[in-house]
């Protein structure tokens, strides 16, 4: 484990059960937070040092912070998940530190060795299993890394710190897995060649949130972004691959490059696969999405990612006017693909590709 122990510090003054018992009733997403946090620090003499699992506090913040000037910072988000037999299932954890590990590089900030990832995720849920939902709850892990150098230059950071926080959560969508709106951005883009769009960091989304309320303004769920360069190809929502369903039977999502390489993406196509279905990763612009809309030839769309898990695409909407997709409901595949997810994901279905790691 890279010689790093973690020191656990159980915290003096855990929830009482009743209020924590109260929180996890109806916890929304990424409002309630449990008791603790794993932290690991890294400065250039001592490399990644002083593991710990701790009471969640604040952190203390120099004002010249080298996060808070130049938004050197990156981020993961993976759940667990509580099994019937009671055991704890991480999904694919190995990815987001793989993931982690490569956004970190193009961020100029130190590599977190991939074992510390994992192992600061599951000492963090083994000391607040109790706080994980039961039912279709799960308890949402996000492991972030700031640069901590008290500096102003423009430079990489000296100093890093690694943390995890846990939250209990519901759904991220209000309706649940019921079909979504999409506003389509036009004035705004999310990622060009060569810039962080392939990179989990919290700029791309402090870059996003312009488009976002957009789509809120015009009463749409989420925006969809389309490419930098011809502002014609669909690349991926705020926070979520897309896929289509075509009335062959064949499914398409957008290639990789300038969008996040989504872990619930590469499942789905792996799934899909498995089961004969096609799975192209090939550009599709907006304007052939809204003619095979109209056509019947676009049978389903859907959104995906860790805090979504598959979510049905009901609506597009743009400045031009608004396509409905299946008629505004969910479809069968989005929705079969979903049940099969999840049901890999809580332990109920075999897992043919070792995506699961017990933590219990
Ligand atoms: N795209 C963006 C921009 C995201 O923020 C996310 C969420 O993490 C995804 C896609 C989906 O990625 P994953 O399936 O790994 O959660
Ligand atoms: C996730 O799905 O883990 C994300 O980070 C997306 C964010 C919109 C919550």
């Amino acid at each position: 484990m890279a010689g790093l122990a973690f020191d656990i510090r159980p915290s003096a003054s855990p929830t009482p059960e009743a209020e924590r018992t109260a929180k996890l009733k109806d916890p929304g997403f990424g409002r309630v937070f449990t008791d603790h946090m794993s932290i690991v620090r890294y400065n250039q003499a001592k490399g990644w040092h002083d593991a710990r699992v701790e009471a969640r506090a604040n952190f203390p913040l120099d004002p010249a912070l080298a996060v808070l000037h130049y938004a050197q910072e990156i981020f993961e988000g993976l759940k667990a998940y509580k099994r019937a037999d009671g055991g704890v299932n991480l999904f694919r954890p190995d990815a987001n530190a793989r993931r982690f590990h490569n956004s970190a590089d193009r961020m100029a900030m130190a590599p977190l060795p991939e074992a510390v990832f994992i192992e600061a995720v599951e000492q963090l849920v083994r000391i607040d299993r109790a706080w994980i939902p039961g039912g279709e709850g799960s308890l949402y892990l996000r492991p972030f890394m700031i640069a901590s150098e008290v500096f102003l230059g423009v430079k990489p950071s000296a100093e890093y710190i690694f943390a995890v926080i846990a939250s209990p959560v519901g759904s991220y969508f209000k309706g649940g897995p019921a079909p979504v709106s999409i506003w389509v951005s036009e004035n705004y883009t999310r990622a060009a060649i060569g810039g962080t769009g392939a990179v989990k960091c919290g700029g791309n989304y402090a870059a996003s949130l312009r488009a976002q309320a957009e789509a809120i303004e015009h009463g749409c769920d989420q925006v969809v972004f389309l490419d930098a360069l011809e502002r014609k190809y669909v690349e991926e929502l705020g926070g979520m691959n897309v896929f289509f369903v075509f009335e062959d039977g064949s499914l398409s999502t957008p290639p990789l490059g300038t969008i996040l390489p989504g872990i619930t993406r590469d499942s789905i196509i792996a799934l899909a696969r498995d089961a004969g279905t096609i799975v192209r990763e090939e550009p599709y612009s907006i304007d052939q999405w809204r003619a095979d809309a109209k056509s019947g030839k676009l049978r389903e769309a859907f959104a995906c990612g860790t805090a979504a898990v598959i979510s049905p695409i009901g609506k597009v909407c743009s400045a031009s006017g608004d396509v409905l997709i299946n008629g505004g409901e969910a479809g069968p595949v989005a929705m079969g693909l979903r049940k099969q997810l999840v049901d890999i994901q809580y332990g109920r279905a075999p897992d043919p590709h070792n995506w699961i790691r017990k933590v219990f």
